[in-house]
This record gives C-alpha cells, sequence and structure tokens, in this order.
C-alpha cells in the first residue's frame, strides 16, 4: 500500500523546478528504436512509466541503462524481435509509440492494444489509418495487433483529429519512409517539436513541428545523438495551481513560460499575479479565485491534463466555475472524491458545475488516475486539516518527486509506502 498524508491550509512559498517531460520523454525513448546506435537521453524524468518503457525496450532486445541522475542511454542494435509483451504494453497507453519506429526500422510489430489512464475511449484508429495510408497492412486477432511493411512509403496524410499519439507515431515512421509524407491537421503540442528536434538531431529531415503541417522526407538510414528532454508544462502547471490554491507565491523554475500561457492566463483571470521571466512563472494569490469557465483543447488551448488540478482550485471559487472536457469522454472521475473534501461539482456530460465552497476539509481519498491523483493533491494542500490520498501508484507514474518538491516550499506531505501508522511529515 502506498499513499500520500497532506496536512492542509498552509501556503505554498518558494521556488520548484520543473523535471523533464514525461510525455516528450516516453516517446524520444521510442524514436531510439531508429536509431544507428547507442543514443543518450538527458534530464529523464523519475516516474515509473520511465521504467515501463525501459523494461517494454528491454523485452524487445534493446540494451538500457538508466545512469545515475536523469540520464538514460538506449542502444536498439541487440534489438531482435518486434513483439511486444503484454503485461507491459497494458501498463501504459504511450507503448503505442514503438509501433511506428519498429514497422519503419524492421518491418513488423505485434502488440496488444495499449492500456493508460482509464479516461474514456482512446482508440489507436488515426495511428493505424496513417501507417496504412503509408503502405503498412494491419490484422487484429484476439486483441493482437500485427502490422507489415516491407516498405513504407511517404505520403499525404490528414488527421481527423489533431492527436498527439498518431502525428508522433506517423512522424517517426515517416522519417525512414521513401518519399516525402506531409501530416496535415498534425496535433501542435511542444512535446512534437521536441520529437522533431530529437529526429533531426539523428538526421531526419523534418519541419514544421509546432504548426498543423509537418513534411518529413525519409532517410534509409538515421544516426544517433545525445538529447535533453524539455522541461514537463503540465507539472510545472500543477505547482502554479497548487501555489494559487494554498494562496501562496511560487516560482517554478526550469521552464517554457510560453508552453505554460494557457494555464497562466486562466489563474490570471481568476486573479492570480503571474509573472514570467526567461525560464520560470511565478504565481502569487492573495484571495480565493474569481469563478472561470475553462474549456480543455488542444495545444495551444487549456491542456486536458491540467483540467482536473484546475478544477480542484475552482472548488474555492467565490461562485460558480464551469469546466468543460473536450478531449476525453471520462475525465471527471476526481468529482466524487472531491466531493468527500466538501466540493460542491456537478457533472453534465463533458461539463462540471463548480460551486464554489468557501473551505475544503481534509479527507481520505484515492486518486483514480493521474491527472485526477494531482487534482486530489491540489485539493488536499488547500483544505483544512489531513487528507489522505490513496492510489498513489497512478501519481507516481507521471510526478517526479511531487511530495519533496511541494515540501521544499513548505508543504506538509509525506508519501508512505507502508501501514498507515508509519506516516510521518517532512517538515
Ligand atoms: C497524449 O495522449 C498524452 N499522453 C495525454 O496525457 C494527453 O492528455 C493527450 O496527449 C492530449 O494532450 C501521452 O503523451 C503518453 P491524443 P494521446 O491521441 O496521444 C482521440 C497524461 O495524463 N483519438 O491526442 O493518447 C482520443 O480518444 C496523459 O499524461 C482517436 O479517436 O492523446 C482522444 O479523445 C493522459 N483515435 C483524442 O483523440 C486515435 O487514433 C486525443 O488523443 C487517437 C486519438
Amino acid at each position: 500500500m502506498e499513499w500520500l498524508r497532506i496536512e492542509g491550509g498552509r501556503e505554498l512559498r518558494g521556488r520548484v523546478s520543473a523535471p523533464g517531460a514525461k510525455n516528450s520523454c516516453l516517446k524520444l525513448m521510442a524514436l531510439c528504436i531508429m536509431a544507428s546506435s547507442e543514443c543518450t537521453i538527458t534530464n529523464v524524468p523519475s516516474i515509473t512509466d520511465v521504467d515501463t518503457m525501459c523494461d517494454l525496450l528491454r523485452a524487445i532486445g534493446a540494451q538500457v541503462v538508466r545512469q545515475r541522475g536523469s540520464t538514460l542511454s538506449i542502444d536498439p542494435r541487440p534489438i531482435a524481435c518486434a513483439r511486444l509483451p503484454e503485461q507491459l504494453v497494458r501498463c501504459m497507453r504511450a507503448s503505442v509509440q514503438v509501433l511506428g519506429p519498429l514497422l519503419a526500422r524492421f518491418g513488423e510489430v505485434q502488440m496488444p492494444y495499449p492500456g493508460g489512464c482509464p479516461i474514456g475511449s482512446r482508440p489507436i484508429d488515426l495511428h493505424l489509418k496513417g501507417l496504412a495510408a503509408m503502405g503498412a497492412q494491419f490484422a487484429e486477432e484476439h486483441g493482437l495487433i500485427s502490422g507489415r511493411a516491407n516498405r513504407l512509403v511517404g505520403t499525404e496524410i490528414h488527421l481527423d483529429f489533431p492527436s498527439v499519439g498518431a502525428t508522433e507515431n506517423l512522424m517517426a515512421a515517416a522519417c525512414m519512409a521513401t518519399g516525402t509524407t506531409v501530416i496535415r491537421n498534425a496535433a501542435r503540442e511542444p512535446e512534437i517539436v521536441d520529437q522533431q528536434n530529437f529526429l533531426a538531431r539523428l538526421g531526419a529531415q523534418i519541419r514544421g513541428a509546432g504548426t498543423d503541417t509537418i513534411r518529413i522526407t525519409g532517410m534509409p538510414e538515421l544516426g544517433s545523438t545525445a538529447y535533453p528532454v524539455m522541461p514537463d508544462r503540465i507539472q510545472a502547471g500543477t505547482y502554479m495551481i497548487a501555489a494559487a490554491a494554498t494562496r501562496g507565491d511560487v516560482t517554478v523554475t526550469d521552464v517554457v513560460p510560453e508552453h505554460l500561457e494557457a494555464v497562466g492566463a486562466k489563474l490570471a483571470e481568476a486573479g492570480a499575479a503571474i509573472i514570467a521571466s526567461e525560464d520560470s512563472v511565478r504565481v502569487v494569490m492573495g484571495d480565493r479565485p474569481a469563478p472561470i469557465s475553462i474549456k480543455s483543447m488542444p495545444y495551444p488551448g487549456f491542456p486536458t491534463d491540467l483540467q482536473a488540478p484546475m478544477a480542484a482550485l475552482l472548488t474555492l471559487g467565490r461562485g460558480t466555475s464551469v469546466v468543460t472536457e473536450n478531449i476525453f469522454s471520462n475525465r471527471f472521475r476526481y468529482v466524487d472524491e472531491l466531493g468527500r473534501m466538501g466540493a460542491q461539482i456537478s457533472v453534465d456530460g463533458r461539463t462540471a458545475i463548480i460551486r464554489g465552497v468557501s473551505e475544503l476539509t481534509g479527507a481520505r481519498v484515492c486518486a483514480p488516475d493521474l491527472r485526477a491523483g494531482a487534482a486530489l493533491v491540489v485539493a488536499g494542500l488547500a483544505a483544512r486539516g489531513e487528507t489522505i490520498v490513496d492510489g498513489v501508484e497512478h501519481i507516481t507514474r507521471g510526478y517526479d518527486g511531487l511530495p519533496e518538491r511541494l515540501a521544499s516550499c513548505g508543504a506538509h506531505i509525506s508519501h508512505t509506502v507502508d501501514a498507515p501508522e508509519a506516516a510521518s511529515f517532512d517538515s
């Protein structure tokens, strides 16, 4: 058993750094499959999803060495099979990102449908359709996808939706396809730009990431590189929201402020002062938040991954806020848990109506998924009294050192992996 214990009601004050981004690092690791020799990735977050991706790559034969600190080296040369073990693939959505690289490099892949956070239906039809347009053939039997591609050929692909994962898989495959691929209605998330930068360092001919049209001219072979993962804008955004929820004053460092503009704008609308510098963002909040409405959208819109933490903040609003989730069909699973802490939220389809209360009270709650877990932590930090957050294994999938980073700003929070009586506070 694992849980977090939070003694809430303390203002967060100080500086906290953002680690490398989970949602880029996992994809960079998958891209290493296409490298000609060992690649080194730095600024790797210490999270269990990275451990799972290490295991997945090892399972197909890659040599993966987790060095001390935040450095990882991946040598794809020993990869001997393209059949992915079911148990690992089911642990994590990002396992689907090996699809494009394996097809491009080895011409075959066998994998079950990927798992991941239970936040609604998460098909991979756009990944398969795009790869099929490049010449791959897929068969599905007993939940297993088998893909083959004697030769991938560049083509024009128009995505029905700017899917982050599909854009990344198609970019990867196109780098080793014959000819030129154009991906239209591509996702524009900063993580896509990070993938492009990494691929360019491998020698790929790729441009356009960050816009809705990406052009790639394939090469028969790619090289290798050393590359630092971009900062985690979702973890940074979580600390910004936590600062506002506790009416604190926190500077989040090692970030790209431009990536945090959507969350900064909404926090400002709620009454926070946002002070951005070259690589940090300071959030100062002196009052309960003003009620606002947010709608999750593809980048540069408000990120779906911060919808739940933002909703936790708005439970303390001075009026009624409206939160609309436009990306995933089931991303309000935290609502009942926040209700245990005194939040007043009703959900109608994709919209949550949040009637602000003057105070939350600590309670025992359970994280149903990663970002919902972060929302419960934000609420626990702001609540009066003690909150226990169970389901911590969801949080450690994607947050590197969350209790330690929050404690460095004055939070009373401890992570326990034992019996409840053994828990103690970091001061
Ligand atoms: C990535 O998921 C992230 N995960 C998610 O973060 C993030 O919420 C999401 O992008 C949006 O920003 C990783 O990077 C590992 P999508 P992904 O493909 O790639 C539909 C977190 O908490 N869709 O852009 O899976 C899909 O159902 C996670 O860190 C299809 O219909 O997101 C969803 O409604 C959660 N068919 C929408 O598109 C497809 O083939 C967006 O999905 C693919 C997607």
